[in-house]
């Protein structure tokens, strides 16, 4: 069946100063069949078949950040919201770029009804796009992430747990609980593991005294699923007289933090500047 047999179409894309290889599939229009590279303004995100048509473009187009509402600044990083029914093709752009790098993930073209976060590195030239995620405006499932990318150039230097530690300053900012769709790739879980067990570790490392899974949920706004799958996956949960009761020896707890890998890039709420979407 057609939609088995789809095999990887581009090669490669040229992204600002980045020639980056492609990793799966992605569904460009038909006459895009045919291009081995394809070349991508950094800041728009239009695509074109040939270098030329890059330098033309490059000299009239006048963004230098993406479209939408700068929510985040803290030093040369930058938070861009975009919301995909006001900036209808430059969301589409991202999906069929971001689609390069995402195996199974099903992408919603009908962008309408996602926002956008944009994560840029900014200097002199413009902010650069490192990665992005993006959220369903309204979720029945309570996800607070729909689709998560580092461009590969910017991956393992700590933007994807940024990231992830930002779509839970907007659930914490809207009072409710959030968990990322799913499924997640392999890389997705890793990096969502990391991310909730220094979370709720580093909470239980300081905490005295009992906390319940409901309590660490309220303040973190990670789902009570996703501790307890955490919590358990760690072994540091017991179930005792139809009660989860977590055991934090400090020792065992210093043990898992060390393997846990680095804090990654910190979210400065003082800096998030937003009020959550209606
Ligand atoms: N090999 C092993 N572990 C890896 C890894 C790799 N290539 N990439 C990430 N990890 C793990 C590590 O534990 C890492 O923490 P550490 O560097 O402290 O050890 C942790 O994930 C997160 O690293 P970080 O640098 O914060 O993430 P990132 O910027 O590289 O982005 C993703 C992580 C998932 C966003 C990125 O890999 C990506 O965009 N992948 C392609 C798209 C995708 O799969 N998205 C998820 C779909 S649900
Ligand atoms: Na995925």
């Amino acid at each position: 069946h057609e939609e088995f047999t789809k095999v990887k179409n581009i090669a490669k894309i040229e992204l600002g100063r980045y020639e980056i290889d492609t990793w799966y599939f992605s569904p460009f229009p038909p006459e895009y069949n045919d291009c081995f590279k394809m070349y991508f303004c950094e800041f728009c995100l239009n695509f074109m078949k040939r270098k030329e048509q890059l330098q033309r473009h490059m000299r009239k187009c006048d963004l230098k950040h993406p479209p939408g509402d700068e929510i985040y600044r803290s030093g040369t990083l930058s938070m861009f919201e975009v919301d995909g029914k006001k900036n209808k093709v430059y969301a589409q752009n991202l999906c069929y770029l971001a689609k390069l790098f995402l195996d199974h993930k099903t992408l919603y073209y009908d962008v309408d009804l996602f926002l956008f976060y944009v994560l840029c590195e900014c200097d002199d030239r413009g902010c650069h796009m490192v990665g992005y995620f993006s959220k369903e405006k309204h979720s029945e499932e309570s996800y607070n992430l729909a689709c998560i990318l580092t461009l590969p150039p910017y991956q393992r230097k700590g933007y994807g747990k940024f990231l992830i530690a930002f779509s839970y300053e907007l659930s914490k900012k809207e009072g409710k609980v959030g968990t990322p769709e799913r499924p997640l790739s392999d890389l997705g879980l890793l990096s969502y593991r990391g991310y909730w067990t220094r979370v709720l570790l580093d909470i239980l490392k300081k905490h005295k005294g009992n906390i319940s899974i409901k309590e660490l949920s309220d303040m973190t706004a990670i789902k009570v699923d996703d501790i307890l799958s955490t919590l358990q996956s760690l072994e540091l949960i017991q179930y005792r007289k139809g009660q989860h009761v977590i055991c934090a020896d400090p020792k065992v707890l210093d043990r898992h933090l060390k393997a846990a890998g680095r804090g990654g890039l910190e979210v400065d709420v003082a800096k998030l500047i937003w009020i959550p979407y209606k």
